[in-house]
């Protein structure tokens, strides 16, 4: 009953920033004995860049060049484990790879839940405008479909982070393992 054993391929965590994504799939990866990939990490070991200084210096569009190709580069690894940055999902190339070729979870957590994680807001560039909070209810608004095409949804928002991970393993052995 491993679910590594069971895995045809990458869990994807996918979802809002302050969702947890790299948090749990650091522990989730450890529990399962897996590589952990975060892809945020690896473009900014790329570019030699932080994240917030690739929005600054290229734009948006450029990093989300950047994320899809990290993304799908990613994909080809296997069983592993693959947090993606909260925005992945709106690139719809890296939205199809996922799907095609991952196990996908959405770490679900509502706007309350994300903001008070999200102390530095400083590195999160889509957050720099004058009113974070609305700025973060319109991308969720935007993005919550995307996000809902994951294979699996676990809420992670108003519970620990202990907590969270054993919800994680838990859906996916059941998802693994029902029928
Ligand atoms: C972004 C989320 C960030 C990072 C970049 C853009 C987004 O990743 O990729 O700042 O568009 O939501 P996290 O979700 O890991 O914070």
């Amino acid at each position: 009953m491993q679910i590594s054993s069971a895995l045809t391929g990458p869990i994807v965590l996918v979802g809002m920033m302050g969702s947890g994504k790299s948090h749990l799939g650091r522990g989730l990866a450890q529990a399962l004995g897996l590589e952990f990939y975060d892809s945020d990490t690896l473009i900014e070991e790329k570019a030699g860049r932080s994240v917030a200084d690739i929005f600054e210096e290229f734009g948006e569009q450029k990093f989300r060049e950047a994320e899809k190709n990290t993304v799908l580069e990613l994909l080809e690894k296997g069983k592993c484990v693959i947090s993606t940055g909260g925005g992945a999902v709106t690139t719809p190339e890296t939205l199809e790879a996922i799907k095609a070729l991952a196990l996908s979870v959405w770490l679900r957590a509502g706007p309350e839940a994300i903001l008070e994680r999200l102390h530095d807001h400083g590195s999160r560039p889509l957050l720099q405008t004058p009113d974070p909070q609305k700025t973060l209810h319109d991308l969720l608004a935007a993005r919550e479909p995307l996000y809902a095409r994951a294979d699996l949804t676990v809420e992670t928002g108003g519970e620990s982070a202990h907590a969270a991970l054993n919800k994680l393993i838990k859906t996916l052995h059941n998802h693994l393992y029902s029928g």
